[in-house]
């Protein structure tokens, strides 16, 4: 998920190497390291943090050569310490390898090789490929990749180099990004252009199956069948600030289009359809320990205590276990009934937030089991939870959180699954929601590909004041979330309610000024959505209506509508927060917000 360079050519390897490293540090990493043939094998040098402290290391003890690796990892396997940084070298030290992604089945792969007399040094699930292809090198390094990818499930973007060739370079790409790049006489690999600009425009970009081999005298690309392929030289003509977005002007907005993957990557290897329920290998609770919980208390902040309102409604529908949701800055101020039968779940995108740790220490002291659903491998919460679910997002840079958002409601999803599998939730259940999540990427996709209709939106309600959004059972979160990314960026004031509970108080706010949104796709609750609109237009309020279909219910009485593509009603809120992301992203932009850093905000709020 982070970042990958190689380089082969006349020059000094590591100077190159480290340069585009730095280039790809706004991806956000947790180490780093370099992979260098030093004329007598491969020497490795990687250290936790900074890639500065990578560069003080190589400055003490330069490492000299010619064709090398390098990789900033975002840890998804392990903590993010100096043994789990990449690259990750073979038994005999022979082979080196730098991987972005996930190997799905690395703990059978890991056994097997264990069998055959293999140690591993780190908790990666990376390291399973240096051992592997040493386990098929027979004089050939690319022969000996193919031998070893075929082996693998998952996605990868990988970089090898192998002492017994001093100046090649063997990269595959399955489900991870990875470019060639051309010089004069030298070549480069890379996971995004940024990192190899300053030396070379022209580009081979990878497809999923491709391997590319590289040496100093050129590049070829085969499959994995070693069977040569034609590719086209593509010449990069965007500037590099524009590059380290992928092209988006905002990371926030790169962040929602990544959407569909990283839903992907939250659910890979997760899911067991023929069981109807889900894998969930870091839980750390046996079956009979996650049946033994009397109650269920999930705390949070900001978007995570969103997700945690649909995982109430998830668990406590599906699995019939009570399930309390507690803003972590006052859970730690009250006196909860939390005790050694209560489940403690715990939802933070950083895993560095202040009151959400606070909160899940005094769960803790009160005898709690603790369950951490986190992004950032390694963090704070992470460590000192019992057992948890990492998202497998990605680094999230924008600070308004978008794609940690529809990842921990897919994280909660898989929870619900286990846990109402073991109760007495049926397979056909199971089944049908399985059948739904495998559907959301796609969704997601389509509702990205007609983000022109909500800029459009947005530029009809960029001037707005206040905005109210309404929505019912699964989407009550949604609406609190979409209220809380506009004002977030926007600096609109925007409030979140159940639809129903408008009539109680928030209505003498509408008049032709208020924009109102509806989350209203056809589930089991649109019937009552339907009056709670009729109520806003009977005031002139100014209807902004999320839909799934033509709805003669509510003809003549929306004025903007976007369509989302409908699924079973606890996925909803996912394909309901995509467009109110755009929506909110939108506005902001039209009104010249800075989007990526919203005023007083910061990423993670590490103070009480
Ligand atoms: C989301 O857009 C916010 N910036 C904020 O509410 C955030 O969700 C909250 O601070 C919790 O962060 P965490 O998930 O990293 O714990
Ligand atoms: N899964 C690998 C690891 O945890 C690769 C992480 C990455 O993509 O940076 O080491």
């Amino acid at each position: 998920m982070c970042g990958i360079v190689g380089y082969v050519g006349p020059k000094l390897a590591t100077p190159l190497l480290i340069e585009g490293l730095k280039r790809l540090e706004y991806r956000g990493y947790d180490s780093a390291g370099v992979a260098i043939m030093n004329g007598s094998g491969v020497e490795t040098v990687k250290e936790s943090g900074k890639i500065t402290r990578l560069e003080s290391l190589l400055s003490a003890t330069p490492v000299v050569g010619t064709t090398g690796i390098a990789h900033t990892r975002w840890a998804t396997h392990g903590q993010p310490n100096q043994v789990n940084a990449h690259p990750h070298v073979s038994q005999d030290g022979t082979i080196a390898v730098v991987h972005n992604g996930i190997i799905e089945n690395s703990m059978v792969l890991k056994q097997m090789l264990e069998g055959r007399g293999y140690t591993f040094q780190s908790d990666t699930d990376t390291e399973v490929l240096a051992h592997l292809t040493q386990e098929f090198f027979e004089g050939n390094l690319e022969e000996a990749v193919i031998q070893a990818l075929r082996m693998v499930e998952g996605t990868y973007g990988i970089a090898v180099i192998s002492a017994t060739d001093s100046h090649k370079i063997v990269a595959a790409r399955k489900g991870s990004p990875l470019l060639v790049g051309l010089g004069d006489q030298e070549y480069f690999v890379a996971s995004d252009v940024s990192a190899i600009l300053a030396h070379t425009r022209q580009v081979v970009y990878l497809d999923d199956g491709d391997l590319a081999v590289l040496d100093r005298d050129g590049y070829r690309i085969i499959d994995l069948d070693a069977t040569e392929l034609q590719k086209k030289v593509s010449r990069v003509d965007w500037d590099l600030d524009q590059i380290e977005r992928g092209g988006f002007p905002h990371f926030m907005l790169k962040e929602i289009f990544e959407q569909p993957d990283t839903i992907e990557n939250t659910m890979r290897g997760r899911l067991l359809p023929d069981d109807g329920t889900s894998r969930l290998g870091g839980l750390n609770l046996t079956d009979d320990e996650l049946l033994s919980f009397d109650n269920i208390v999930i705390t949070a902040c900001g978007t995570s205590w969103h997700s945690a309102l649909i995982g109430e409604n998830l668990i406590e529908e599906l699995t019939r276990v009570p399930v309390e949701v507690e803003y972590a800055s006052e859970f730690r101020y009250r006196n909860p009934i939390v005790n050694e039968r209560t489940l403690c779940i715990v939802i933070s995108q950083s895993g560095e937030t202040a009151d959400t740790l606070a909160a899940m220490r005094e769960a803790k002291r009160r005898g709690a089991r603790t369950l951490g659903i986190v992004n950032v491998v390694g963090s704070t919460i992470a460590r000192e939870s019992d057992g948890g679910i990492y998202l497998h997002a990605g680094p999230e840079i924008g600070v308004a959180s978008t794609k940690a958002f529809t990842s921990q409601v897919t994280a909660l999803l898989l929870f619900t699954l286990k846990l109402g599998r073991l109760r007495d939730m049926s397979i056909l259940r199971g089944r049908e929601i399985i059948d739904a999540m495998k559907a959301i990427p796609g969704q997601v996709r389509d509702i990205l590909s007609r983000a022109d209709e909500i800029e459009a939106l947005a530029e009809e309600f960029k001037r707005a004041s206040n905005f109210l959004y309404l929505g019912r059972g699964y989407n009550f979160p949604a609406a609190l979330e979409g209220a809380l990314k506009l004002k977030e960026i926007s600096y609109i004031h925007a409030e979140g309610y159940p639809a129903a509970e408008m009539k109680h108080g928030p209505i003498a706010l509408i008049d032709e000024m208020m924009p109102v949104v509806f989350i209203a796709p056809h589930d089991s609750v649109f019937d009552k959505i339907t009056s709670n609109v009729q109520e806003v237009k009977a005031r002139k309020g100014r209807v902004i209506a999320i839909t799934s279909r033509d709805e003669p219910a509510l003809k003549g009485k929306i004025d903007y509508e976007f369509r989302i593509p409908e699924t079973l009603d606890l996925l909803g809120s996912i394909l309901a927060s995509v467009p109110l992301q755009l929506l909110a992203y939108y506005i902001a932009v039209k009104r010249g917000a800075n989007v990526d850093q919203p005023r007083n905000l910061a990423k993670s709020v590490t103070v009480e």
